[in-house]
């Protein structure tokens, strides 16, 4: 598995590092699949895609998915589809044919079955594996990935493409991606930023003490690239050289 990393100095010049490394992927395809994650780390990178990538990305063959959901109503403050919604769904020329939500409001069981049917529909195979062209991840400080927390590892050893789990200290219901999706994708990209994040980012990134109980851990694309993006906050515990 090919691992590259990518510093810099804020979550800004990381976030536009990140546009980039999209416009670049996307650059001359007629389709491109990329599930996007939650939380507040990629905000910033939904505010350069949606002005400074505005005209320039080509909507019309991207199709959006979700690498997972809170099991919440899209007018949710907790909905990842409501946030993205109005900080990149709405500001961009992307057919609403190609934006591919998680249904935050659906039964979580009958949601997995039919996210994962979309899924199938949508993102090419390579050979009984779907392939997404770009996955995006971010990391809880509790080294979590996707909404697979610490003591869930069994959804990195599974066929399914799409699982339902609960946030451990919450209780919340989510839905979201398995590693059999995740780690069959060409490319996955990590965007962490800040401090608190450093000593996990070293610890997984240089493969040193409890890295293996870490879900952020198991991301290891079966025959894709490995990306970190992280801002120089977040990259401070590792040993380079
Ligand atoms: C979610 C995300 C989750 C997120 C991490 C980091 O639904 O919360 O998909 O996996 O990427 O929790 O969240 P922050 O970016 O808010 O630190």
């Amino acid at each position: 598995m090919a691992k590259y990393l990518h510093i810099h100095d804020t979550p800004q010049a990381t976030a536009e590092a990140l546009a980039r490394f999209i416009d670049e992927l996307a650059d001359g395809r007629n389709q491109l699949t990329m599930a996007i994650s939650g939380g507040s780390t990629p905000e910033p990178l939904f505010e350069v895609l949606a002005t400074t990538y505005r005209e320039k990305l080509p909507w019309s063959a991207i199709h959006l998915f979700w690498v997972d959901e809170r099991m919440v109503p899209p007018d949710d403050a907790q909905s990842n589809y409501g946030r993205a919604k109005s900080l990149l769904v709405d500001r961009v020329a992307i057919p609403a044919e190609n934006v591919h939500r998680i249904r935050g409001e659906a039964n979580p069981v009958q949601e997995v079955n039919r996210y994962a049917s979309e899924i199938l529909s949508v993102v090419p195979k390579e050979g009984e594996r779907s392939r997404f062209d770009l996955v995006l991840l971010g990391m809880g400080d509790d080294g979590h990935t996707a909404s697979i927390f610490q003591g869930q590892l069994e959804w990195f050893d599974t066929d399914q493409l799409v699982a339902a789990t609960v946030q451990p200290s919450s209780g919340q219901q989510r839905v979201g991606l398995t590693g059999a999706a995740i780690n069959g994708a060409d490319v996955v990209a990590f965007l962490v930023t800040g401090a608190d994040k450093a000593r996990l980012v070293a610890e997984i990134i240089q493969e040193s003490g409890l890295a293996a109980n870490y879900p952020a851990a198991q991301v290891q694309p079966l025959s894709g690239e490995l990306h970190w993006f992280l801002d120089q906050a977040a990259a401070s515990k590792l040993r380079l050289g």
